[in-house]
């Protein structure tokens, strides 16, 4: 969703603004910007659209001799995507970047038109940035101006923040919204997450709720909530600027579909103990907690959500935990029946999703205890759930989300196995089979399926002038078809639904047509001869068949159009290179319809508001 970046220091400004922006890109965006102070005035470039634009303006109209300036990325929530509506909003004294929403922008907005405040924009963030500045003529010191103002607003916010006669300074401030502060060579910087700054530097300290940061070139200024100064202590991160580059892939999406067979492995490496089994006790998540375990609530939104359909499967199947999957964004209000052993598992790679967070926030004002399954690190839902399991996919740029998604199965999978484990459910070498499927089988067979690449080029053909595509599945097939047909159509836009195999007869089957692409799912042996029923179903209603099945099913020469064949050598390696195909497929089929793979329209790769 919004980026933000920030810097003060001896180094030109603006060329670090540029380069901030195009590593926040990824985060989804439809308008960008830029305010630079340079002498006394402070000079704002902003449009609708990409980094290019913005390109253009400055190249039109050069901005030099900044020290110190502020940049976004906007994703419309308020207003349409416009050059007016686009960050930085400057009112009066006070030129401000803003993350989040402000939920009672109305009420604020009516109250400063009273006093004669007139708005240019449609935006939350102009009325932010008219309170601010009220209470900057008032105070005449920012920091009070910004306790001040933010003691009105309700909703989330980071704000990155210019005031007229502070040269040289920018202000921060965040609540909900993520923000941190770093400190480089030659100045100091906000940002967002350091995936922006990585180029610059690598030393960051992640701002905490209601926290106020003034830096300068020389210094940086920290108040706490109740506004007492404090030092802030820096962490270095391990991300180094290549994990922000393509590395010679043509987009991230690929890239990160490639390095999925590492990833898988080292997320639950770290977790396998001397004997082979599963040990989650170095992040807390040991087998005396796990075995007390009665009952899992599953919360995520997007891709996570469908790791969660499978994690679920795990914790039933492994652990025998009653285990139920929700929408982040609709367990709030239909609060399911719980326990005081219920444990509430949230699931996010970006570790910022709101709905998750508001969801995780809700159970543990309910008393229940929580963990996270989080990729980025130190992040708002990584920080405040009780108990937190890293993924350790690396930094995630394409939006549509791959190996997130691959090192979230793998962690729910180790998991199940570790809590089946502790509470007698599962022995010794159940579990041992589990984690060996998870660190060599499914990483070997993706590799497998990665050889291939031309069969799902020549599958995503099939698929790409069609209104309507099915993925349908039993038991963790249908969980996987779920993501399948969420990749298919959130980056190439063709519409596809995932079904439970048996259940397209009862009533969507009305859409397939001669021709309609329907990729069947099939990779448990046990549920095969069912799955292939339906398969039938469609394809004597002319549906063009793809069938994805192991290496050993009975598959006869009449029964698909096309057979992809899966590695079998245990579970986790079908299902895993069932996973690599359909991203493969999804991933091939936007490439050929010539779609911007890596950043769909419309998406927000962390979405930061509820
Ligand atoms: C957005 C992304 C999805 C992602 C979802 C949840 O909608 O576009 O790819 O699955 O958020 O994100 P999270 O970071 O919480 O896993």
């Amino acid at each position: 969703m919004c980026g933000i970046i920030g810097y003060s220091g001896t180094a030109n400004a603006v060329p670090k603004m540029m380069k901030g922006l195009s590593l926040l890109e990824y985060r989804g965006y439809d308008s960008v910007g830029l305010a630079a102070q340079v002498g006394d005035e402070v000079k704002l470039v902003k449009c609708k659209g990409r980094i290019g634009v913005l390109e253009e303006k400055l190249r039109d109209a050069p901005v030099e001799g900044s020290s110190c300036a502020i940049g976004h990325t906007r994703w419309a929530t308020h207003g349409a995507p416009s050059d007016v509506n686009a960050h930085p909003h400057r009112v009066g004294g006070v030129t401000l970047v803003h993350n989040g929403i402000i939920e009672n922008y109305k009420a604020l907005a009516g109250a400063l038109e009273a006093q004669g405040v007139v708005f240019a924009s449609q935006t939350d963030t102009e009325v932010a940035a008219a309170l601010i500045d009220a209470c900057y003529r008032r105070t005449g010191d920012p920091v009070a101006a910004i306790r001040q103002a933010t003691a009105h607003m309700r909703g989330a916010y980071a704000f990155g923040i210019l005031f007229d006669g502070q040269k040289g300074r920018i202000y921060a401030v965040r609540r909900g919204s993520p923000l941190i502060l770093a400190k480089g060579q030659d100045g100091y910087y906000i940002a967002s997450d350091i995936t922006a700054l990585l180029p610059f530097t690598r030393e960051y300290h992640a701002m905490d709720e209601g926290e106020i940061v003034c830096l300068s070139g020389q210094t940086a200024t920290c108040y706490d909530e109740k506004g007492d100064t404090f030092t802030p202590v820096f962490q270095k991160t391990t991300l180094t600027p290549e994990a922000a580059q393509k590395g010679g892939y043509p987009h991230f999406m690929l890239k990160e579909i490639y390095e999925q067979p590492r990833a898988a492995a080292g997320c639950v490496s770290p977790r396998v103990n001397a004997a082979g089994l599963p040990d989650f006790s170095a992040d807390g998540v040991d087998a005396a907690f796990l075995s007390g375990v009665r009952q899992v609530h599953i919360v995520a939104c997007g891709s996570a959500v469908h790791a969660g359909y499978l994690g679920a499967r795990f914790f039933e199947d492994i652990a025998g935990i009653p285990a139920s999957v929700y929408i982040a964004s609709e367990y709030r209000y239909h609060p399911p029946l719980s326990g005081e052993k219920t444990l509430v598992l949230v699931i996010s790679q970006s570790g910022e999703t709101a709905d998750t967070l508001a969801a995780l926030r809700y159970a543990k004002e309910k008393g229940l205890p929580t963990l996270a399954v989080v990729n980025a690190v130190e992040t708002t839902i990584a920080r405040e759930a009780d108990r937190r399991v890293y993924t350790y996919a690396g930094p995630e740029i394409a939006v549509a989300t791959t190996k997130g998604y691959c090192t979230q199965v793998a962690a729910l999978w180790a998991l199940a196995a570790a809590a089946g484990l502790a509470n007698g459910h599962a022995d010794a070498d159940t579990a041992r089979a589990v984690v060996k499927g998870l660190v060599e089988d499914a990483p070997a067979a993706m590799k497998t399926m990665l050889a291939q690449r031309d069969t799902f080029a020549a599958a995503a053909k099939g698929l790409a002038d069609h209104e309507h595509v099915f993925y349908i599945g039993r038991g963790a097939d249908y969980a996987l078809a779920m993501e399948a047909a969420l990749k298919l159509k959130e980056i190439s836009y063709v519409h596809c639904e995932a079904y439970a195999a048996g259940e397209l007869k009862h009533g969507t089957i009305s859409l397939i047509e001669p021709g309609t692409p329907v990729l069947v799912l099939a990779t448990d042996p046990a549920l095969f001869e069912k799955t292939e029923s339906n398969l039938r179903e469609v394809r004597s209603r002319g549906a063009y068949v793809i069938l994805l099945c192991r290496e050993d099913a009975a598959v006869t020469a009449d029964a698909a159009d096309r057979v992809i064949r899966l590695p079998q050598t245990s579970p986790a390696a079908t299902l895993f290179a069932a996973l690599v195909a359909v991203q493969c497929i999804a991933y091939e089929t936007a490439v050929f319809l010539g779609c911007d793979v890596d950043r769909p329209r419309n998406l927000a790769k962390s979405v930061t508001v509820e």
